[in-house]
């Protein structure tokens, strides 16, 4: 299906409605699509959960949830009661085969009130252990056995290493065909992952110079300055590489790197994405310290306020061996980037909010100025911020002011809220409608998954057979370990200082 198009009917089921995805982002992602104009006439939301919630308490509970954490603010009563009347819920434990009865009578139930066949969405917003159970018991039941109308959401993590990953592939594709599968990065429905093509594909300007003859390095940085807050029992199993590698950042180099697309349909796009992470010279366990740092952050201060460290956060070992800054150093072996080194860097406690790619291009294969005239002068450099201000800084060189003729760098910026005026809508709103639509372009398929899986494992399986010896090994509002830096000083070079501007800094959710 074409993206664009106006979703069917539409029954969306939640399982795990009573949690916290549901309550800040599916929700207040469903409420603004509602208001927007972008959902079907025929559209109820059926939330399933153990959670003893009647559906007036349900409602209320995500009403809530919308005033809170809606990108329009709190919520007005006649909308919210016209989006409310399409909101029910289902009590019961997933694993109880009731459960699943009921809920294939509640989705009769709607066919027959619509007299209409209408599509079907089961959005696991669940532990990923359950994931299975759920899946299977749908499966079951034949609730999910139309290719063209079922569709079955899952959220990341996609397993915790490759063997897990392939294991639950397998499942999921004994039971599913994979076109009704989605599996949802929220990362790529971010406007300005998305803008990566646009910029890449609809401009002639820089599709020319993008590979190994201009392209000097690709640093990509993803840093958060809050700590791991309520999270912990999640993040002691998972770290940074599987929390922020595997998915988001080898995405964004994806689309960074990947050879220009015939056309937008779904799979042409990710079979160009798989392409990259296919390309990706493989990391051989006795040089993973070559290739791959961690760290994790210790105790300090922050102005007149204390910071635990990582140690000391609630539900976090005495000696855990858990990274919370990973940076990796990669190089894709295909004609477009032979040589060009893809710097990623991504952790907790940095000393600013911020992801962006920073491209540096080549120097200029001659100078034709006099020595004094280009003490500081700068290779080309475009950085694509992804968030919080979103838009590029192109940095070129300029004559400064004055009489004699000196260089320096000046940079050409363009910011998405300045220039389009509007509010952009959050990543969930673009996926869960995509979705809908039946559109899986912005979705991991299988291989993607576990391509990006085998480019860590090497790592993965290093670091977890030896401990590290000098954790913690950063200071909070740093940017990370020393070891970092050496990462990047064996190649002659070091990391850019990210651009930031005055919303830069501030914590919110990756
Ligand atoms: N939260 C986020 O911002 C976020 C972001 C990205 C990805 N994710 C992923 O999204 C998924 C859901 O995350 P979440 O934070 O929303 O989790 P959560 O807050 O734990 O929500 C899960 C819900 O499922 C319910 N539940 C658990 N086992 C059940 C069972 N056997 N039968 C019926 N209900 C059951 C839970 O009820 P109880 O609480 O009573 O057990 C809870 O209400 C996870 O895979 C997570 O990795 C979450």
């Amino acid at each position: 299906m074409e993206r664009g198009n106006h979703p069917q009917p539409t029954v969306f089921v939640i399982f795990g409605a009573g949690g916290d995805l549901t309550w800040r982002k599916l929700v207040p992602a469903l409420h603004n699509l509602y208001l927007d104009g972008h959902l079907p006439e025929h559209l109820a939301v059926l939330g399933v959960d153990s959670k003893a919630l009647g559906e007036e308490k349900f409602r209320e509970h995500l009403r809530e949830g919308v005033d809170q954490f809606s990108r329009r603010g709190k919520t007005k009563k006649k909308e919210w009661d016209e989006f409310a009347s399409r909101l029910s819920y289902l009590g019961g434990d997933f694993a109880e085969p009731q459960t699943g009865e009921a809920l294939a009578d509640r989705l009769q139930t709607f066919d027959q009130e619509w007299d209409i066949e209408a599509n079907r969405i089961f959005y696991l917003a669940i532990p990923p252990a359950l994931v299975e159970t759920v899946a299977g018991q749908l499966a079951k039941l034949g609730l999910c056995k139309d290719c063209r109308r079922d569709r079955l959401v899952v959220e990341k993590p996609f397993g915790h290493d490759l063997a897990s990953a392939r294991a639950l592939d397998r499942t999921l594709t004994g039971m599913f065909a994979e076109s009704q599968i989605y599996r949802i990065d929220h990362y790529l429905g971010k406007e300005t992952v998305q803008n990566l093509l646009a910029f890449r594909f609809a401009n002639a300007l820089f599709e020319p110079i993008w590979d190994r003859r201009y392209i000097d390095q690709v640093q990509i940085t993803v840093a958060e300055t809050v700590g791991v807050g309520h999270r912990a029992s999640y993040y002691e199993h998972a770290g940074a590489l599987r929390d922020m590698v595997q998915n988001h950042l080898l995405q964004i180099l994806c689309l960074i790197a990947m050879e220009s697309p015939v056309s937008f349909a779904a799979d042409e796009i990710r079979n160009k994405k798989v392409d990259v992470l296919r390309a990706i010279h493989p990391i051989r366990p006795e040089k993973v310290h070559n290739f791959a740092v961690r760290g994790q952050y210790g105790k300090g201060r922050l102005g007149d306020r204390e910071i635990p460290g990582y140690r000391q956060e609630e539900g976090v070992a005495l000696r855990s061996s858990t990274e919370t800054f990973a940076a990796l150093r990669l190089f894709i072996d295909n004609w477009r980037w032979q040589g060009v080194p893809f710097y990623l860097r991504t952790g907790k406690r940095l000393a600013a909010k911020v992801s962006q790619v920073s491209i540096l291009f080549r120097p200029v294969p001659h100078q034709s100025f006099p020595a004094t005239a280009v003490e500081n002068w700068q290779p080309n450099r475009l950085v694509i911020r992804i968030q919080p201000e979103e838009g590029i800084t192109l940095r070129i060189q300029a004559k400064q002011p004055g009489t004699r003729m000196v260089l320096g760098p000046v940079d050409m910026q363009f910011c998405y809220r300045d220039a389009f005026r509007t509010t952009t809508p959050e990543a969930y709103e673009t996926l869960l409608l995509d979705v809908m639509r039946g559109d899986a372009t912005l979705f991991m398929r299988a291989d993607q998954v576990e391509t990006a899986w085998s480019v860590i494992a090497p790592v993965l399986e290093t670091w977890e057979s030896v401990p590290p010896a000098d954790f913690p090994d950063y200071r909070p509002d740093s940017w990370g370990p020393e070891t970092a830096d050496a990462l990047l000083t064996q190649d002659g070079r070091n990391w850019f200082a990210p651009v930031l501007s005055e919303k830069d800094g501030e914590d919110e959710n990756p």
